[in-house]
């Protein structure tokens, strides 16, 4: 992706979420030089990989194929192996009407997939195998806001506002906006992007970055470059 395809899709973003009044955290609007002066008091968002997050999964195909996120809180890992404190995390996202995240599970991270308002969110799910592979035959077990759903393997799963999915390690999800845009929350086990995602089919997570044009904010996925 280039860059300025990069500032736009955040801008329009930030424009989406404020519709419906949500307002992200203070830092998401320092630009990259800010934030590197600030570096000394900001290792908890350097550290937990907060902030902006706009991902084509490495198909240059971003309306088709593509997640705007923001991660606005994520605890610790090694809280979590310890059993207690700061074991979750939160984040913002919009899929767009008929952009597709593609087909995923989890290690580690159980995840409420929340429609927070606009579209219908459609996801496509899918159990394990005994080799956490995607199980093509059984049904998946799902608790939408606490009541238990089965559906065939590869049914959709329709979240209007307000609905929300719960998916554990191990439930395959790929999911997109119908009927217009969606505001999605994501309500989760401490998360680590770079180690807890495996997709189904051979596709990046992070997008690569053509830079045509000055980052108006960072990415998540610069800071080890920034920050080194
Ligand atoms: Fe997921």
């Amino acid at each position: 992706m280039k860059r300025s395809e990069i500032n736009d899709i955040i801008r329009a973003g930030d424009d989406f979420i404020r519709s419906f009044g949500f307002r992200l955290p203070p830092f998401a609007y320092w630009s990259p030089e800010e934030m590197r002066a600030r570096r000394a008091e900001i290792g908890g968002i350097v550290g937990a990989r907060l902030g902006w997050d706009i991902t084509d999964f490495g198909q240059e195909r971003f309306a088709e194929t593509g997640l705007f996120l923001f991660t606005m809180r994520n605890g610790s890992e090694e809280d979590l192996r310890r059993g207690g404190g700061m074991c979750y995390a939160e984040k913002i996202m919009i899929s767009r009407q008929g952009q597709v995240t593609p087909l995923h599970r989890h290690i580690v991270k159980a995840e409420d997939i929340i429609n927070r308002g606009g579209g219908v969110l459609a996801l496509k799910l899918f159990d394990s195998d005994a080799e956490g592979k995607v199980d093509e035959e059984s049904e998946v077990e799902v608790a939408t806001d606490g009541v238990l759903r089965r559906q065939a393997a590869g049914a959709i799963l329709r979240l209007r506002p307000g609905e929300s999915v719960t998916l554990r390690p191990g439930n395959w999800h790929a999911f997109w906006g119908e009927e217009g845009d969606v505001l999605v929350g994501e309500v989760s086990t401490v998360n680590n992007d770079l180690t807890d995602n495996i997709f189904a089919d051979p596709v990046g997570r992070f997008a690569e970055i053509e830079e045509d044009e000055a980052p108006l904010h960072l990415l998540v996925s610069d800071y080890p470059k920034w920050f080194a």
